[in-house]
């Protein structure tokens, strides 16, 4: 199935109430990214970002350069329409594959990711991820990806979904990136189902740099 046209559907024939993984606020995620990232400064891309409302966090917080990618135009669409044009206009939106997307090199202090890489199931495609990560993360910086746990679902949306313990999602990543925390979080879906993810929150710091 390709996945633009699957992903664009949905952000147009669906209310966010009916997406599995939306949640009201990004709790987990916004705490974590201020606990590690005190600099309101910092670049922050939120990979396969949606309609999250993280984006809409980090902005209450004052975080001032903001990035939201993902490879549905129309769940970018939601995204802004979500946080209103003036709020909208104070961040970057890209819509793109983030395996192939042209990122800037080191461009980014926090790379976010929640939802996005446990659809990635063929080892090609995780390499081109971490390779993106390589690439457009500055040394140094954080990378927190959260994944369906290893007893969480077994597909979402249709698509078949890898899930990860968090030795093996940052087993993933290898040793350049070394482990803050690890966490295991039960996400609610808006109908009242539980899914367990775990999010794995590394500094990238490459042996040599890129
Ligand atoms: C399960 S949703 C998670 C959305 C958001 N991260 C959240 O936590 O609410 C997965 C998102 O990833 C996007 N996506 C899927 N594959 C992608 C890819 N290869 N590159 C960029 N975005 C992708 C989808 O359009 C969708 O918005």
């Amino acid at each position: 199935m390709d996945p633009l046209p699957h992903w664009d559907a949905l952000y147009r024939t669906k209310n966010l109430t009916e997406l599995s993984w939306q949640q009201s606020v990004a709790t987990l995620s916004l705490a974590l990214i201020q606990e590690f990232v005190s600099d309101r400064m910092a670049a922050v891309i939120d990979v396969g970002g949606g309609a999250s409302p993280l984006v809409g966090g980090l902005l209450a917080a004052d975080y001032k350069d903001l990035t939201v990618l993902d490879i549905a135009p129309n769940a970018l669409a939601r995204a802004q329409e979500r946080l209103g044009a003036a709020r909208a206009a104070q961040v970057v939106w890209l819509s793109a594959d983030v395996c192939t997307a042209p990122l800037p090199p080191s461009r980014y202090d926090v790379w976010h990711d929640r939802a996005v890489f446990h659809f990635l199931t063929e080892p090609a495609a995780r390499v081109s991820y971490i390779e993106q990560v390589r690439h457009a993360v500055r040394p140094g910086g954080l990378v927190l990806v959260a994944t369906f746990s290893e007893d969480g679902p077994a597909r979402c949306s249709g698509f078949p979904v890898a899930r990860y313990s968090a030795a093996a999602l940052h087993g993933e990543f290898g040793e350049d990136f070394a482990l803050l925390r690890q966490l295991r979080e039960l996400h609610h879906t808006p109908w009242g189902s539980s899914q367990p993810f775990t999010y794995c929150v590394c500094r990238y710091t490459p042996a040599a740099a890129p």
